[in-house]
């Protein structure tokens, strides 16, 4: 008899090995390693003369099908899509517990109903009732939307197989189950093995399938990275539990552009889109407060207007204490050195904390200038013209570099009644003029600092 062989995973990042191990070699994280039953491996395929039966095809002789989309009538989530949703995808929609991952997929569900098409909601982790409840929140339901609460994916493939629905979404791919592993539901052999089934639905049957996924306090989806691999489409929900706004992120789509974002804002009645992230973002800035500036970043293929604040102070201690929230910690340490070094300013021995007003996380290299400029502002405690907003990227010697879409930028800013934007010289140099809004352009931090604080 076969010795059933025993593996430890990860359940970090997914990574294999026949021992445990009280770090994980790979995402060194600590005590991830869990044992679990290795699947049977199925007879590899290895009869001669398989390939001749297998034919290549020359690119050009493909003809490429139109590609069919189905509207999810929620327009921040279509354009995060890439258009809608394609039919034998397979999309993954992460996010912490209780943002509201359950309710965005039952208004999707609720909007495809109206359209009659056939929908199946699997839910693993509440019952018909809790969903009923829920789903009265959010409004009237149509015919063609059946739920079903079950967690075996043997039941759910045969189901899936006699109904042939449109589209499916799974309630958490951390509650499903296969019986053939031996290892407990969320584990990673399970979760990946479960996502391999799902998968294989999605385009043997061509449904669209929507499958929810927990993420870990480090903000990765639960179970392995494999995962993300295997999808077709990652989006990612964060935001503030505390507060209304949540994020819709689009981290990985093989069916249009990342980096789109939605906004939406929870009600009582369920999310709601929000059409102008910006009006958004800047509500309830303060009046003539040093230490804050408007910059503006791209995302996706939109301007967003963010308030970037900073408070620097005299340091009490040898160490001067540094945080960053909602930008890259590492960024901002590097922008005060540059500021040290390029403009003079002893920023040493001070406690600087810089904050993206709003809980929104930018990366982008565009709001360096803007991190520099709040920093400047609240160091000589001045306020900046709250008409002003600002963007460009800061280098090391304390240059000011092209950013790209400036004028998509100034134009949103122009919209949202800004009169004066200070940007890289060399993106105003390609501008052309703007009525209403007055354009500077800077080629260092130092001409910026002369100019607006
Ligand atoms: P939920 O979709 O259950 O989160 P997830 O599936 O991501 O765990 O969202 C639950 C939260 O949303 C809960 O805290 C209550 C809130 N909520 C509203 O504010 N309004 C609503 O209409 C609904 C349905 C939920
Ligand atoms: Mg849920």
């Amino acid at each position: 008899m076969a010795k059933s062989k025993i593996v430890y995973y990860c359940q970090s990042c997914g990574a294999e090995s026949a021992k445990w191990m009280g770090q994980c070699p790979a995402c060194k994280e600590w005590n991830t390693f869990v044992e679990e039953a290795l699947p049977i491996k199925r007879a590899a395929n290895s009869v001669p003369g398989q390939a001749h039966r297998v034919k290549v095809t020359k690119i050009k002789e493909i003809e490429a099908a139109v590609e069919e989309r189905i509207t999810t009538k929620i327009a921040e989530l279509d354009r995060v899509l890439g258009g809608g949703v394609v039919p034998g995808s397979m999309i993954l929609v992460g996010g912490d517990p209780g943002i509201g991952k359950s309710t965005l997929l039952l208004q999707v569900c609720r909007n495809l109903a109206e359209d009659n098409r056939k929908i199946l909601y699997i839910s693993g982790e509440e019952s018909l009732q809790q969903i009923k409840i829920r789903a009265e929140r959010i409004g009237k339901f149509g015919d063609s939307l059946s739920l079903l609460c079950e967690t075996n994916l043997d039941i759910i493939d045969q189901i899936v197989r006699k109904d042939l629905p449109e589209i499916v979404v799974v309630d958490s791919i951390q509650t499903m189950y296969n019986e053939n592993i031996a290892s407990a539901p969320g584990s990673v052999s399970q979760v990946r093995e479960s996502t391999g089934s799902l998968m294989m639905m999605a385009k043997g049957l061509g449904i669209a399938i929507f499958v929810i996924g927990h993420v870990t306090k480090e903000g990765v989806v639960a179970g392995p990275r494999v995962l993300e691999h295997m999808v077709d489409t990652v989006l990612y929900f964060e935001g503030d539990r505390h507060a209304a706004y949540r994020i819709l992120r689009g981290v990985k789509n093989r069916f249009g552009s990342t980096n789109e974002i939605g906004v939406f804002e929870m009600y009582s009645g369920g999310l709601r889109e929000v059409d102008n992230p910006s009006e958004f973002m800047l509500g309830g800035r303060p009046e003539g407060a040093s230490g804050s500036v408007v910059a503006c970043s791209i995302e996706g293929s939109r301007p967003i207007l963010i308030e970037v604040q900073a408070l620097v102070c005299h340091s009490n201690f040898g160490m001067p204490r540094r945080t960053a929230a909602g930008t890259d910690f590492n960024r901002v340490n590097l922008l005060m050195a540059v500021l040290e070094k390029r403009a003079g300013l002893k920023m040493g021995n001070c406690d600087a904390y810089v904050n993206i007003a709003g809980g929104i996380k930018m990366n982008e290299p565009a709001i360096d200038l803007g991190i520099v400029l709040a920093l400047v502002s609240s160091y000589k405690n001045r306020a900046i013209d709250e008409h002003t907003i600002c963007f460009g990227e800061v280098g090391l010697s304390g240059e000011v570099r092209a950013v790209h879409m400036a004028e998509q930028r100034v134009l949103e800013a122009k919209k949202l009644g800004f009169t004066s934007c200070v940007l890289p010289e060399a993106s105003r140099a390609a501008l052309h003029e703007i009525n209403g809004i007055r354009l500077t352009g800077v080629r260092s931090i130092k001409d910026a600092i002369d100019i607006i604080v």
